[in-house]
């Protein structure tokens, strides 16, 4: 016996029905919203981006229901929003967890050890990319270049920064996310839940108190070429790449004295990576010492 194509659950490619509405004191509380974002531009479709962080703040992800309402509000079709909702990584199409940790396996992390904290999270967890654990707390997710390649490998939870991290520093600070212990970043805010990351990125502030004041500034390894510069740190080399290669030029020493911003989370992995992780040492350690630009 042969069963229909519907029985099967199989979409016959017919039109689905509208989006359900919000309810209405959903709807009428993100339409306040929804206007004040609008009031910022020039032209109201230029809103679409951060009205879809709004209605992600809502339920989590963008629904059909949140693309309806974008297009409403800002009188396109649902198409030219869907166009757009899928085009970004940043908006998510299916529920998704408190936290979403996102390990970059791009070319630098990769090689400092993002494919293994993806592959031993993975395992730890019990999910794979793009997934959630069963509690609803952790959904995981290859995440490409943050333009924190300094500290490589990076973790970013909610989009904020967990550096240096190794397999077993990540199996600690998701251990901790389910478990409601406090997590902080290595740099940045304090933590927030990813609908309440998502509302900040629809513009609106962040209300907790220190938050703005702890955004800090940019980390050591991030300034270490602007204190070589200043001539605070001394230099091993200095390449000239049109004067005819590298030249040695030394300057006086002045020790770092580390700022508060350069703090270093409790879930950070200590610099020296591979030292608390000996499964999975990087290359640097193995040799006996500095390694140059040639590798010697
Ligand atoms: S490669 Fe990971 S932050 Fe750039």
């Amino acid at each position: 016996m042969t069963t229909s194509s519907s029985e099967r659950g199989v979409g016959l490619g017919m039109p689905q029905l509208p989006a359900p509405d919000y309810p209405d004191d959903v709807r009428a509380r993100l339409e306040a919203d929804a206007r004040e974002i609008i009031g910022r531009y020039p032209d109201s479709r230029s809103a679409l981006l951060p009205m879809l962080h709004l209605v992600q703040s809502e339920e989590g992800h963008v629904t059909r229901t949140g693309m309806r309402f974008c297009a409403d509000m800002l009188e396109l079709t649902t198409a030219e929003v869907a166009a757009v909702a899928t085009f970004y990584t940043m908006y998510r199409r299916r529920p998704s967890g408190d936290y979403q940790v996102g390990v970059c396996t791009n070319t630098l992390c990769a090689v400092m050890g993002g494919d293994a904290i993806f592959a031993a999270l993975q395992e730890h967890l019990g999910v794979g990319n793009d997934e959630t654990t069963p509690d609803g707390k952790v959904t995981l997710e290859h995440i490409e270049c943050n333009a924190a390649c300094d500290f490589a490998p990076v973790v970013m939870v909610n989009w904020e920064f967990f550096d240096n991290q190794t397999p077993e520093s990540a199996k600690r600070l998701v251990d901790d996310l389910r478990a409601g212990r406090r997590v902080d970043p290595t740099r940045g805010a304090p933590l927030c839940t990813f609908k309440e990351t998502a509302r900040m990125l629809a513009g609106f502030p962040d209300e907790r108190d220190g938050a703005v004041d702890a955004t800090g500034g940019a980390g050591p390894a991030s300034l270490v070429g602007l204190r070589l510069a200043k001539g605070d740190t001394a230099a091993a080399r200095v390449v000239h790449p049109r004067d005819g290669g590298p030249q040695d030029e030394p300057r006086d020493a002045a020790p770092h004295e580390p700022s508060p911003a350069e703090h270093l989370s409790s879930h950070d992995a200590p610099q020296e990576t591979s030292a608390s992780d000996p499964d999975h040492p990087s290359p640097a350690s193995e040799s006996d010492g500095p390694v140059d630009e040639e590798g010697q």
